[in-house]
């Protein structure tokens, strides 16, 4: 039987979970991993139904569940959201000799396609949430791929893209900038143009709609924007910003670069269409 979560587990689990965000970074690493897996056992003897071997797809479960592929979306979209992304840096020019930043990588939704295509060490992501990530490498992509193409991952919610001292062909940010308010928004564009190569972009998405008011991250619930703020927060990180006709069941995509781009953003946005209606607003 699956478990719903009902309000009141909902609840303690943000609860827990602000709390974790608050105190992690004062936790050493090496702690960190060793009571980690602790905690997520005992999780899971509680809850054995969102463990992933009980049902590797997590079916039923809900976005920001504690379960690797629900937790970052419906489970259902983790195929399309994978593909979503791909496609548009394909589509974008992305070639294998790119250098490549997913921030907030998550449970490598972008990354197990990405990865594969890339050449060596050409793929980083960042990610606070370390343990999605292994347990992404464990379910899906696999320690084989991982040796062969040796991608590079920073366990940080800091938003510092420039932490690995390479400048980046593409930085591709899905369902980041939707879980931010505007301080978090602006630093995450900030750290990213501080890594952006000189001819680099950055693909992101966020909820458009009246901008939010507040502050920080917020999960799973969306925050929005209207274009106008987005194009202002990219403006102040000294880069020009364009909205993209991509599909997206849920948010809407754009492409930031240096104004130096701006001519070959606006081709970009022209040319860049959804080949087919794959995506559809009821998803
Ligand atoms: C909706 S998920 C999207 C994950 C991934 N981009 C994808 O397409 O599957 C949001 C991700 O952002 C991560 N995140 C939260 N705070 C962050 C921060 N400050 N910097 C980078 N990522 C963050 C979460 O842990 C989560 O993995």
């Amino acid at each position: 039987m699956v478990r719903q979560f009902g309000q009141y587990d909902r609840h303690v689990r943000d609860v827990i979970r602000d709390l974790w965000t608050r105190l992690r970074k004062h936790v050493p690493g090496p702690v960190r991993r060793r009571v980690l897996p602790h905690v997520s056992g005992a999780y899971y003897r509680v809850f054995p139904e969102r463990h992933p071997d009980a049902d590797p797809a997590g079916t039923g479960l809900r976005p920001g569940d504690a379960h690797y592929r629900a937790y970052v979306g419906p489970p259902g979209d983790f195929d399309l959201i994978a593909a979503n992304q791909f496609t548009l840096l394909t589509a974008a020019g992305l070639r294998e000799q790119h250098r490549v930043l997913d921030l907030g990588c998550g449970s490598l939704r972008a990354g197990r396609l990405l990865i594969p295509y890339l050449g060596l060490g050409r793929y980083y992501g960042i990610e606070p949430n370390e343990h999605l990530v292994h347990e992404a490498v464990n379910r899906e992509v696999g320690r084989d791929l991982v040796e062969l193409r040796k991608p590079t991952f920073a366990f940080v919610d800091d938003f510092s893209a420039d932490r690995f001292g390479v400048e980046f062909d593409f930085v591709v940010a899905q369902s980041i900038f939707s879980h931010t308010h505007r301080d978090l928004f602006e630093a995450g564009v900030v750290g990213v143009a501080k890594a952006l190569a000189p001819g680099g972009f950055l693909f992101a998405t966020y909820v458009d709609g009246p901008t939010s008011t507040g502050s920080g991250w917020v999960y799973p619930e969306c925050t929005m924007f209207g274009w106008s703020d987005v194009e202002a927060i990219a403006n102040d990180a000294g880069l020009s910003a364009t909205p993209l006709d991509w599909p997206h069941p849920r948010q809407r995509w754009f492409i930031a670069g240096h104004p130096a781009n701006q001519e070959q953003m606006l081709e970009l946005a022209r040319v860049i269409r959804s080949p087919n209606a794959a995506t559809s607003a009821t998803t």
